[in-house]
């Protein structure tokens, strides 16, 4: 039901979006009556995983995090359902959904998939982990909520937002800082050698790209002294591509690559696929982030230092697009290789020779 209801909101919003059905507010798109259908579907993600928690032998701490911050995600939608008709209320509310997502509870999330990942993969004690989990936590309520103010600064909000935002938004990489430290020194620590040895890299992978990503690229205009001539430009972008990526995109593959051997009962993770999977992508990744950078700084001198027109500017920033083009071939291609992967993995018994046990791939779900 849980999947029927994601599939109904995405379908319909996609194809409504190219229809001119849709908000017209930057990430919250949906139209209302899709909103509705997005709550229902979060909160019976929620109690399906809360039943499942439920249900374990043992609560941990991880399984709390993870619950806890799910229950928040969908708390956090409602704000971008208040009505308003002031462009300057409309943001404010706005940002309460995009930014404690990413910067709030999708922490809290990350931190306890992380977790559960690195006691699996490298037979770390979950006490050890698990104190990081609260070191992460405690830096993200710390900084993260109030480091809502970055997005305050020039929307018509009081000034006072540009002392509270800079202030705890640059605060904000600690908890980055700390995932990127346990993720690192645990692989390194770990004694049990798990097989898996893709599922790792892509976990420790996350951590450091989410902290170069959303902790360094983050704090490198997250000061309204920086922001005044960098906001909304490609300097943006650069951050927001190895963001997402680092934080959400690798997150996912990090715990598809974990789960899929065992769900099927295959051994694919040592192909060549799979590396060549990790590396493009990465590599591409990196090198799209250095293109929107140096175009990004390129705008903000040409734009808003020589005052050239905006049109004008983006004529000179051509040739950049074409590293950024060349850069997501590669990026691209990673991504074809890893779904290429997926797809052996749901195959039929027999069709791969990494096959572990043939039964348990014939009758294993294909995701
Ligand atoms: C997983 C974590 C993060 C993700 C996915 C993320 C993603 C994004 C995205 C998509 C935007 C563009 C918003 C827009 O269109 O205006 C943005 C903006 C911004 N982010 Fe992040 N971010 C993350 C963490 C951080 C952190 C930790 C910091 C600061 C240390 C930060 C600082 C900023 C700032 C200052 C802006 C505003 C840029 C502007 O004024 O145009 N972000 N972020
Ligand atoms: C084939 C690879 C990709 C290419 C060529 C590409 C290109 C672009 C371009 C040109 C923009 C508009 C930038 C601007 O004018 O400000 C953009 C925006 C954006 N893209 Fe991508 N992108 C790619 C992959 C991704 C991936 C994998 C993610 C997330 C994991 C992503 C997330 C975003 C976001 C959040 C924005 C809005 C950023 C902002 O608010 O400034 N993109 N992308
Ligand atoms: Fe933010």
């Amino acid at each position: 039901m849980q999947l029927i209801a994601l599939v109904v909101v995405s379908v319909t919003a996609v194809i409504g979006f190219h229809f001119g059905w849709w908000e017209g507010r930057k990430f919250l798109e949906i139209p209302r009556p899709l909103d509705f259908l997005v709550v229902v579907d979060v909160l019976l993600f929620v109690a399906n995983i809360g039943m499942t928690i439920w249900k374990a032998p043992k609560m941990t701490t991880t399984s709390i995090v993870l619950f806890f911050g799910l229950l928040m995600a969908a708390l956090l939608y409602l704000p971008g359902m208040i009505p308003t008709d002031h462009q300057t209320h409309d943001a404010f509310w706005l940002w309460w959904v995009v930014h404690l997502w990413v910067e709030g509870v999708w922490e809290l999330i990350m931190g306890a998939i992380l977790a559960y990942l690195l006691i699996r993969l490298t037979g770390v004690d979950r006490e050890i982990v698990e104190k990081w989990l609260y070191v992460i936590v405690g830096f993200t309520f710390l900084s993260g909520i109030l480091g809502t103010g970055h997005h305050y600064y020039f929307i018509g909000t009081p000034s006072y937002w540009l002392w509270i935002g800079g202030i705890f938004s640059a605060l904000e990489p600690l908890a980055f800082l700390g995932m990127a430290i346990y993720g690192i020194a645990l692989a390194k620590k770990g004694g049990r050698n798990h097989p898996n040895r893709i599922a790792l890299f892509w976990t420790v992978g996350c951590c450091i790209m989410a902290f170069v990503g959303a902790g360094l690229l983050g704090a490198a205009h997250t000061l309204p002294q920086v922001n005044l001539f960098t906001h909304g430009t490609l300097v943006t972008a650069m951050h927001a591509h190895m963001a997402f990526w680092g934080a959400y995109a690798m997150l996912v593959l990090a715990i598809i690559s974990y789960a899929m051997p065992i769900l099927t009962g295959r051994k694919l993770f040592d192909t060549a696929s799979a590396s060549f999977a990790f590396w493009a992508t990465n590599i591409g990744m990196v090198a799209m982030t250095v293109a929107f950078g140096v175009a990004g700084v390129a705008q903000v001198y040409l734009e808003r230092r020589a005052g050239m027109e905006f049109l004008d500017v983006q004529r000179e920033l051509q040739v950049h697009f074409i590293g950024l083009i060349l850069a997501a071939t590669l990026f691209t291609s990673g991504v074809i290789a890893f779904i290429y992967n997926f797809i052996r993995y749901g195959g039929p018994a027999g069709d791969v020779e990494e096959s572990l046990s043939p039964g348990a791939a014939a009758t294993a779900p294909a995701e």
